[in-house]
């Protein structure tokens, strides 16, 4: 599935509707977000942490590499692999013990193995003024989810 974001409300948006879109339980999840610099990538990440209920900042984990958010529902956890060279370094981030929660993930490709273990990829590119985002699922679970892909309410699996 493939999206238009026109503009940065649109990503927000986008944000919002898919942690809506998604089971209530979403410990052991994780969904890469990939694109190059300012793609959009944090912008959507915010919004989805928002909708699942933080309230306040949500800081740029590039240097911490994870930014743990316990909530009433869910545990995420919001990923910075940037400064990851190398799939070893996973190991040193804890990434085996986060899966009680939901692993949202920018830069994936820094560890390609990632792939084979996470549910949905989001792709964010540059069109035009603003961006698009394709939609992979990867794992089953993932098939069942449902957005709309556009404004007039379209509803569509985001599988192709
Ligand atoms: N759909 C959109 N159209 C236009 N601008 C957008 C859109 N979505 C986000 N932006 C803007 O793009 C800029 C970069 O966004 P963001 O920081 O989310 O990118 P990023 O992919 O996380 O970048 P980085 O790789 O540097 O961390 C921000 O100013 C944001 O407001
Ligand atoms: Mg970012």
């Amino acid at each position: 599935m493939k999206r238009h974001l026109e503009d940065e409300a649109a990503t927000i948006a986008f944000g919002r509707e898919l942690f809506n879109a998604m089971p209530d339980d979403l410990a052991g999840w994780t969904i890469l977000l990939a694109g190059e610099l300012g793609a959009g990538k944090s912008t959507f990440a915010r919004a989805f942490i928002r909708a699942a209920g933080h309230e306040g900042p949500v800081p740029s984990p590039t240097y911490t590499l994870v930014e743990p958010y316990k909530l009433s529902g869910n545990t995420l956890y919001h990923v910075d692999l940037y400064r990851v060279s190398d799939e070893e370094e996973l190991r040193y981030l804890g990434w085996n013990e986060l899966d009680d929660g939901c692993r949202i993930v920018e830069w994936p490709d820094r560890a390609p193995g990632l792939a084979e273990q996470a549910d949905l990829s989001l792709v964010f590119s540059y069109a035009g003024d603003g961006r698009d985002v394709e939609v992979v699922p990867l794992s089953d679970r993932a098939n069942r989810v449902t957005v709309t892909t556009n404004r007039s309410g379209e509803e569509s699996s985001v599988s192709p």
